[in-house]
């Protein structure tokens, strides 16, 4: 049915969405990464987008769980079970050929945390399992030519992780992740109402405030919205009316640490790749870089051009699903040089 090559799956396990990638297909998954499981037996009731409505909503005798919140395998068990889920549901096709498997994983996570991923992807049907960093999977899917003799910045803002990558010669040349992303920004917002007005939100309306209104920079147009919570001082549900120009303020905390981090990478990264960032800007991927007036705040802080990938969300999954490919040629050209070498 598929040529031998096609049997390359990317997987994106993200904190919060898992997407997978199949060379001859595309995207096909591409659901949350949310486990829910009966209390006691922890038997699978669900995964991903049903999983989700079960998540803060969940009756007693079920527990809906996010296995990588803030970029660390927080539940092992629960990783393995939702990787297993998603391939064996494309893995029919499969029967005959067993898949070579790439998981782009935040660089934050540890060596035991990685062989776990490992050995899922094995248990889950894999002939051949790579995990590489998601800001390489990132760059090779935002089409970034990694393997040029020039300095590439890619800064990948997710759920829960913030990696930013400096890549020559389709290397790393330096990498700096740290544990904040867009479930950061929706805790600043739910904070930020409950200090102000004394209103209790879910994480769900400050996801909607921050995707609906949210601007990390001033805007001419102040957009205002109504949401709904529990008064922290009566217990009593109330509305309020809030506008853009307060989201902003409220998001100025992890906003700045994100900047802090580039800078700093900025000022790790060798001159001469430097000068070539200045050049080329950074690309910017991830769910979190779809903020409204992120790129052009970066842009102002750094002094730096900023290009959003064309599908932000997808390239993990798209440059994990084509590292074999890229992966070929990097392999050849070491081979040539050791031959010469020897
Ligand atoms: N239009 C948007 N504006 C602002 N934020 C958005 C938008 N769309 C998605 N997000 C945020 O992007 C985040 C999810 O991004 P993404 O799917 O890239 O994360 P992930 O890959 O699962 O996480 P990680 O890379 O940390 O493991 C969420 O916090 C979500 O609220
Ligand atoms: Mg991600």
């Amino acid at each position: 049915m598929f040529g031998f090559e096609s049997s390359d799956i990317g997987i994106d396990l993200g904190t919060c969405n898992t997407l997978i990638y199949i060379r001859a297909k595309g995207i096909v998954i591409n659901e949350p990464s949310v486990v829910a499981v009966e209390r006691g037996t922890r038997k699978v009731i669900a995964v991903g987008e049903k999983a989700k409505e079960m998540y803060l909503k969940t009756p007693g005798n079920i527990q809906a769980i996010r296995p990588l919140r803030d970029g660390v395998i927080a539940d092992l068990e629960s990783t393995e079970k939702m990787i297993r889920y998603f391939v064996t549901t494309i893995l029919p096709r499969y029967r005959f050929i067993k898949p070579r498997m790439v998981i782009g994983i935040p660089s934050c996570i540890t060596e035991v945390e990685k062989r776990a991923v490992e050995e899922s992807a094995y248990k889950a049907g894999a002939r051949d399992v790579r995990v590489i960093e998601e800001s390489l999977a990132a760059a090779i899917g935002a089409d970034i030519p990694i393997f040029e003799p020039a300095g590439h910045m890619i800064c990948d803002i997710g759920g829960g992780t913030t990696e930013i990558s400096v890549i020559s010669l389709g290397g790393m040349v330096v990498t700096n992740a740290i544990r904040l992303g867009g479930d950061e920004f929706d805790d600043a917002i739910i904070k930020h109402v409950r200090s102000v007005h004394n209103l209790i939100i879910g994480e769900q309306t400050a996801e909607r405030l921050k995707i609906e209104i949210g601007n990390a920079s001033p805007d001419k147009t102040i957009e205002k919205v109504e949401i709904k919570g529990t008064d922290a001082i009566t217990g009593l549900p109330r509305r309020l009316e809030i506008d853009s120009v307060e989201v902003r303020e409220a998001l100025k905390d992890p906003l700045t640490l994100i900047i802090d981090e580039i800078k700093a990478t900025l000022g790790q990264t060798p001159p001469e790749l430097a000068a070539d960032i200045v050049e080329r800007g950074i690309v910017m991927t991830g769910g979190g870089s779809l903020l409204k007036g992120l790129p052009k705040l970066i842009s102002k802080e750094t002094g730096v051009p900023v290009i959003l990938a064309d599908h932000p969300l997808d390239c993990v999954a798209l440059g994990a699903g084509k590292y074999f490919e890229y992966s070929k040629g990097l392999d050849s050209s070491r081979s040539i040089y050791d031959s010469l070498n020897s």
